[in-house]
This record gives C-alpha cells, sequence and structure tokens, in this order.
C-alpha cells in the first residue's frame, strides 16, 4: 500500500463529540407536526388496527390528549375529522358545528399556543369517498372548489391556525386564498399539499379516516408516482395561487422529489411521512425485525436531509419522546 494517495474522511468520525460537531442536519421537536383522527361520539380512544399506536379520539378525550402532547414539547398539530353522517356534498366538512371545527375550537380555547392545522378536504364526508362533487361518475372540478373554500373559511372561524387543503383539485389555493381573503382572515395561511402522489402508502389512513372511495380510484385528480416534471409544475401553481408551505406526499418513496421543490421555491417544504409509511415500521419493529427508534430517526433526519423543513409524522410522539433523551 506504499505510495497509493487518498483522502482519510474517517479522522472526522472518531468520537461522538467531534461526529456531533459536524452533523450537517438536526432533527428538532419543533419539526414535529402530529396528526390527529378527531371522531364524532363519546369516550371514545380506539386504536386503528392498522397503526399500531394511533387512535380515534372523541372530544371528550382531546384535551389529556393535548397534555400530552404538550408535555412532549409538540408545538403543532392537523387535524382530521371522521364525521357520523356522510352526504354526496361532503356537508359536514363546511358544517360550523362539523367535528373539525368543534375540536379547533376546544383546542384553541385550552391550548392557545397550540398551533392547529386544518385538513382540508371532502373524502372523510362524501358518501362516495372521492375529494369532489361527483357527476356521472367523473370528480368536478370546478364547483369543488366552492365547497372548498367554504371548509377552510368555517375551519378559519372556528380558530384553525393554518389551512392545509389536501384535495388535489386544480385551482384549490387561487380558491381557498380568495374565500379566506373575503371572510378576513388575511393572515391564515394555507399549507399546500402541492404535491401529492396517488399512493398505496395511504392504504392505512383509508381505514383511519374511513375515506376510501367507493368507485374508481383517485388517479384523476392525484398525481401519477413515476413523474417529476410534474410535481414541479403542480408547485409553481400553488405558489402562484399564494402557498405559504408547500406538502409533498408521501416522504419516503419521494425525497427526490422533495429536494427538487426544496431547491426551486423560496417556500417551507413539509414532508407528510404517511400512514404506510409508518405501519410498514410498526410492523417489522412488533416483529422484533428492526431497531424502532434508530430507523424512524434515521427516516426523519433523512426527510430534513432532503429538504423538508417541517414533518407531518405519526411517529412525531415517539420522537420527541427520544429526542428529550
Ligand atoms: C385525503 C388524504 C389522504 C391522506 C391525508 N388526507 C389520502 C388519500 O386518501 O388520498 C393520507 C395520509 C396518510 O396516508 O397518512 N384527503
Amino acid at each position: 500500500m506504499k505510495d497509493i494517495q487518498f483522502d482519510r474522511h474517517r479522522r472526522l468520525r472518531t468520537s461522538d463529540t467531534l461526529r456531533s460537531m459536524v452533523r450537517e442536519t438536526w432533527l428538532r421537536k419543533e419539526d414535529l407536526i402530529y396528526p390527529l383522527f378527531v371522531v364524532e361520539g363519546e369516550n371514545i380512544h380506539k386504536e386503528v388496527s392498522s397503526m399500531p399506536g394511533v387512535f380515534h379520539l372523541s372530544l371528550d378525550g382531546v384535551v389529556k390528549e393535548m397534555t400530552e402532547l404538550v408535555n412532549l414539547g409538540i408545538k403543532s398539530i392537523i387535524l382530521f375529522g371522521v364525521p357520523k353522517e356522510k352526504d354526496p356534498l361532503g356537508g359536514q366538512a363546511y358544517h360550523d358545528h362539523g367535528i373539525v371545527q368543534e375540536a379547533t375550537r376546544l383546542i384553541k380555547s385550552e391550548f392557545p399556543e397550540m398551533v392547529v392545522i386544518a385538513d382540508t378536504c371532502l373524502c372523510q364526508y362524501t358518501d362516495h369517498g372521492h375529494c369532489g362533487i361527483i357527476e356521472n361518475g367523473q370528480v368536478l372540478n370546478d364547483p369543488t372548489l366552492d365547497l372548498l373554500a367554504r371548509t377552510a373559511v368555517s375551519q378559519a372561524k372556528a380558530g384553525a391556525d393554518i389551512i392545509a387543503p389536501s384535495n388535489m383539485m386544480d385551482g384549490f389555493v387561487a380558491a381557498i386564498r380568495r374565500g379566506l381573503d373575503e371572510a378576513g382572515f388575511i393572515d391564515t395561511p394555507i399549507m399546500s399539499y402541492a404535491v401529492k402522489y396517488s399512493s398505496s402508502f395511504y392504504g392505512p389512513f383509508r381505514d383511519a379516516a374511513h375515506s376510501s372511495p367507493q368507485f374508481g380510484d383517485r388517479k384523476t385528480y392525484q398525481m401519477d408516482p413515476a413523474n417529476r416534471l410534474e410535481a414541479l409544475r403542480e408547485a409553481e401553481s400553488d405558489v402562484n395561487e399564494g402557498a405559504d408551505f408547500l406538502i409533498v406526499k408521501p416522504a419516503l418513496s419521494y425525497l427526490d422529489i422533495m429536494r427538487d421543490v426544496k431547491d426551486r421555491f423560496p417556500l417551507p417544504v413539509v414532508a407528510y411521512n404517511v400512514s404506510g409509511e409508518y405501519s410498514m415500521i410498526k410492523a417489522a419493529a412488533q416483529n422484533g425485525w428492526v431497531n424502532e427508534k434508530e430507523i424512524v430517526m434515521e427516516k426523519l433526519t433523512s426527510m430534513k436531509r432532503a429538504g423538508a423543513d417541517l414533518i407531518i409524522t405519526y411517529h412525531a410522539k415517539d420522537a420527541a419522546a427520544w429526542l428529550s433523551n
């Protein structure tokens, strides 16, 4: 081995301290957004069978849950509503006493510091499970926009700090921005699901939210996983329409897209670490096949390295606890 030339990268890896001094990416509690499923009814605290550790919660359990989150140092949640009644137009999504509106009022009155993000979509609220109005088996784009704007305004009225539209109709950011502004909510930001793929990784969520489409699929509005340029066009439209944050969803199989979005648009980027990504790790960990803590922290750190500023994740409670130790 005499006279060969090479670099000594291992010099910077010789101790824990040195490694932490040269670490480029850090996960912080402030990065974590915890998804919460709120359901109508009483005394409900029911584990979602395909998502161990994730629960359906009725309003009476919300204060206890929030106390736990605050104690863990989690500063933000995203609310998903599971209504009792569904109809073709998703009326409970924009009802002033809908489950998300009620939960938001309760949380903001008891925990004013908690940043409440309202997921704005119709699929949990429509009897057909699609994210928009249906006519002749088609999901109509433009008429759906009015319902989304109404939903966003009723969520903002209830006190939501951020509106997060996830339904992938064209023009939804423009429509919601106009609705919010006209109702006086000029300071309520929009966290847009700008880049949302039609993904099998949403399977467990649809169990949790009872939101599977009753016919067909979501491929006419959600994106083809094979496409990258299309993601940039989607993100660009949302930026032009007034989005304040850009979500890339799912996260793990789309880290390349996250990097592209981060490099091109000067907005905070949010990774949505979706249900299927969560459940796979849970299942493997329960079998003893992976080290849950290490694999979760590696995965969340990878999302930040790929450009995410914030991460919506069902692992948030665990990660916050691990970050404290
Ligand atoms: C729908 C919506 C979905 C998720 C959040 N909102 C997926 C879908 O059914 O298309 C998925 C979240 C997850 O899988 O964790 N508006």
